[in-house]
């Protein structure tokens, strides 16, 4: 019997599409997409979702997002222009970065994104010199550094003090008096963003109180009226046994009372809030397919078995130190009686992408799945030792479709002299 995923068969998958292969599933998109509805979107008045397009970016991708309404979060040009060549709603684009380069404030001014999350006092004057170039204005949100810890992988973490991103507490101040007085911006209100791959959402609490605290603070020192705040992304999902997902409203219903009960009982203006999840809607929604080679077995010590691709289309292994589950796509009625190592085939010995997974007995040419690979593999993929990156195919109802072609050697030397 083979694995089915998101009703396809995954053999029949690797058999017609090759490998590796990262597999979508559109159908698992929606059902995250319909629980931000219900229990965000519909709950609650004045509120909106962006997709952290970070996390998985296509032009179809982009276009399933454009379909169902929610705005996009980007963070480069590249993410920018791929929103734009599906004709991305650009007032429903947040075009985020902490040294947004001049060539991209330029493009996305001559966009006219919706908003612009500023990461410093120097950036704000920068876009504000840009803008007044070109004769516009940027809506800006500040990004804050809240200044509070995180409990997940050191680089994941975003919102404590020592952190590149956002506008230090103690600058502020000088932040929103700097922003009201420029010309060319209008600055709208607050961002912060705490971390990634979240399972508690204490962190995410202190800093919606942290940063309620600074919209108070803002309109009595400086009459400064806040009208959005973005409460970033971070949910958490399953990777592996042991990882206790939580359903969105864990996160959102506690935060949203805190800024109900905080603006009412402080007679604020209760802003527009939007939440920007990236992980969280295409991380379970994606699946890897791989084919097995060369199986290794050093007596005494491990067995590795190779696989067509690794670190070179997942390297969060080796970056995060991530766990992955995995199946034998062809054997799933088997029973699982040996352990063996799962290695990528780049040059390192770092490029391992599951230590000690339980398998049947395996052979060369058997298919294994990688599960949850659908957030930051694709879009975190190389070319490491002139490897191809995989093709991606979403599936919807049980029928696949091409969304990204296999990398072709001749792609990767077309812009070679
Ligand atoms: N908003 C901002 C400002 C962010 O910096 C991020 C992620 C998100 C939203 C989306 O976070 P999510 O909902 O996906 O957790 N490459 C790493 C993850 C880096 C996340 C960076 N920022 C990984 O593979 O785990």
């Amino acid at each position: 019997m083979n694995y089915s995923f998101s009703g396809c068969d995954t053999v029949e998958l690797a058999k017609e599409y090759g490998t590796p292969l990262y597999v979508m599933s559109e159908d698992i998109i929606m059902d995250k997409i319909n629980e931000i509805n219900n229990s965000f979107l519909k709950n609650y008045d004045n509120v909106e979702a962006y997709y952290a397009s970070k996390a998985f970016l296509t032009k179809e991708m982009a276009r399933i997002i454009k379909r169902e309404g929610l705005g996009l979060d980007v963070v480069s040009g590249g993410e920018l222009y791929t929103a734009k060549a599906v004709d991305f709603p650009v007032n429903k684009i947040m075009f985020h970065g902490n040294n947004k380069t001049v060539k991209e404030i330029k493009m996305a001014l001559n966009y006219e994104v919706g908003h612009f999350v500023c990461d410093s006092i120097g950036e704000i004057q920068l876009i504000d010199e840009l803008a007044k170039d070109l004769d516009t204005r940027a809506n800006i949100l500040i990004r804050v550094t809240p200044g509070v810890d995180s409990d997940t992988h050191k680089y994941i973490s975003t919102g404590n003090v020592d952190s590149k991103f956002g506008v230090p507490l103690p600058l502020l101040k000088q932040a929103v008096e700097t922003s009201t007085k420029l010309e060319n911006i209008v600055l709208k209100g607050f961002h912060f963003h705490v971390g990634s791959q979240l399972f508690d959402n204490t962190s995410h609490l202190l800093a919606t109180e942290i940063v309620l605290n600074i919209i108070k603070e803002m309109k009595e020192e400086l009459g400064f009226i806040t009208e959005e705040l973005d409460l970033g992304g971070g949910f958490g999902i399953y990777y592996k046994k042991g990882d206790d997902v939580k359903d969105l409203s864990y996160f959102i219903e506690p935060m949203m009372k805190l800024i109900e009960k905080f603006t009412s009982d402080n007679n604020l203006l209760r802003p527009k809030i939007s939440i920007e999840p990236g992980r969280w809607i295409v991380g379970e929604a994606g699946i890897t397919l791989y084919t097995i080679g060369s199986i290794k077995e050093i007596p005494g010590v491990r067995t590795y078995v190779g696989v067509d691709g690794g670190m070179t289309d997942n390297p969060r292994p080796a970056l995060y130190q991530a766990e992955y589950e995995a199946l034998v796509a062809n054997k799933i009625d088997k029973e699982c009686t040996e352990t063996v190592t799962i290695a990528g085939k780049c040059c390192e010995s770092g490029d391992i992408l599951i230590w000690d997974l339980k398998v049947p007995s395996l052979e060369s040419g058997d298919i294994l799945a990688i599960k949850s690979t659908g957030a930051y593999n694709y879009s975190m993929a190389s070319n490491y030792n002139r490897v191809e990156r995989p093709a991606v195919i979403m599936l919807k109802e049980g029928t696949p479709r091409l969304v990204v072609k296999r990398e072709s050697y001749e792609d990767m030397l077309i812009n070679e002299l």
